[in-house]
This record gives C-alpha cells, structure tokens and sequence, in this order.
C-alpha cells in the first residue's frame, strides 16, 4: 500500500514512521509512506497557504489552489490515483470497520489541514471521503492522519506477527476484550484466575467470553445494540489462541 500525505507539516510524522509497527511494514515492502508539503505550492511571496474568510469571522481558512496543485501531483506520480481522505472534525466517524476496509485500498492520500478550516470546494471538487477520529477538535489533521495510518498498517496481511491476534481484539469482534494475564502466576498477591491455568480449552473459552460480555455491558452498552455486531457472539473469536 501506498500512503500520501498532504500536510504543512511533514516533520510532525517521522516520530510514525519509526513506531515499530509502520517501521516494520515500511521495512517489509508492505507500505509506503510519501510525505508533501502543501506550502511547497504557494505560489505567493509569502507562501500562503491560507486567508481571511470571506464574510468575516475568526482565524483563517485554507485556500484551494495550494491544496488542489499539490494533489494534482501527488496524484500523477502513479498509475492508481487512490482514495482521496480529508481529516475533519466535520466527517464521517473513523472505525475499526472502516479501518479494515482502507487496509484492502492500494492507495490513501490523507489531506491533513490547519487553521479554522478548508474553503468549502475543496470539498466540493476534490469529493474526498470525510473522517473524523472523534468529536473533539484538534489543532489540526497530522495527528487524526497518524492514528489512520497506524490503524490501517495493522491490518496489512503480515504487518503484524500474529494474525490471529487482530480477530481476536476488541471491536474485530464487536465485544471488548476479554482481560489477559501472563507470568508470573502471582503478582503481589493478585493470582491469576484458575480457569486460565487449567489448559481445559472450553472452559477458558466461555471464560473469555463471559468476561467480554459483561465488560462490554459494563463500559460499552452501546456496542451490543450496534447493528454491525452481528459477529458478537461468534464463539470461534474466543477459542484458545496458543499455537498448538
Ligand atoms: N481535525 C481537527 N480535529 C479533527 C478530528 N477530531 N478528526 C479529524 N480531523 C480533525
């Protein structure tokens, strides 16, 4: 996979680049990050990038032609033009569903912005897919750009060392994890629970589930209405993981 970036600030993205994960895919051949300076476009003395909106008002607004120029020659440097993503508070909720299915994209070319916001025809041209990581505003999309990034690497088909991993994880399965324990046994007097020492696969099983379950009614009660959680009570997500 191929992954653009449209943002005033480059510089902000190396901590990623070198988190293992994206590290590791980058290093693999799996992904491919290209990082564009939309300043490089300006074509003013000053280079901006942004201006005043019309009608008055607060701060400042991004300006189309620095956005459009630099998306124009991102997008000729390859045959596959890619899925155009602009990161807004204003957009459609970031999901571990959606998630997934940008992982199956060749290419993603994220728009990250500043300021107050973007001239509206930049939506209106470009049609880029609107995501949203939260509803908070940020100061800008670098950082909405990177949690993209991360969680689209992740479910690159050898990105991660186990795969079974991903199935087994909160939300993959509609439910929250269920709680994990490794060694040792007893950790200031805090045991491990028994069932889990047993190696009787079944009963670790419902376990798991039962835990899942009652989290999952605990902190998320809006998860179990969610109509995309038809998978939730698929057993298999909760079978003994161990390689045998
Ligand atoms: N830009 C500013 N805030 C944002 C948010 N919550 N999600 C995506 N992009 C943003």
């Amino acid at each position: 996979m191929r992954i653009d970036v449209l943002t005033l600030f480059p510089e902000a993205f190396e901590s990623i680049l070198k988190v293992s994960i994206v590290q590791r895919a980058r290093q693999k051949g799996l992904l491919r990050i290209v990082l564009s300076n939309i300043r490089d476009f300006a074509r003013d003395n000053y280079r901006s990038v942004d201006d005043k909106p019309y009608g008055g008002g607060p701060g400042m607004v991004m300006m189309c032609q620095p956005i459009f120029d630099c998306l124009e020659q991102v997008e000729a440097a390859e045959a596959t033009k890619g899925r155009r993503i602009l990161l807004t508070p204003q957009g459609q909720p970031f999901t571990q569903e959606l998630a997934g299915e940008l992982a199956q994209d060749e290419r993603l070319i994220l728009i990250a912005g500043r300021y107050e916001g973007f001239d509206e025809r930049i939506r209106i041209a470009l049609k880029p897919l609107e995501l949203s990581i939260g509803d908070y505003v940020l100061s800008g999309g670098e950082i909405p750009a990177m949690v993209i990034i991360d969680a689209v690497t992740r479910l690159l088909p050898g990105a991660l060392g186990d795969e079974t991993s991903i199935e087994q994880e909160s939300f993959a399965a509609s439910l929250l994890e269920y709680p994990q324990y490794t060694r040792p046994e007893v950790f200031r007097d805090l045991r491990v629970p028994e069932v889990l020492l047993s190696g009787h696969h079944a009963n670790i099983r419902d376990w798991r589930l039962q835990q899942a379950r009652e989290r999952t009614a605990q902190r998320r009660p809006d998860l179990l209405t969610a109509p995309s959680n038809s998978k939730q009570e698929k057993q298999s997500d909760f079978q003994d993981n161990r390689k045998s």
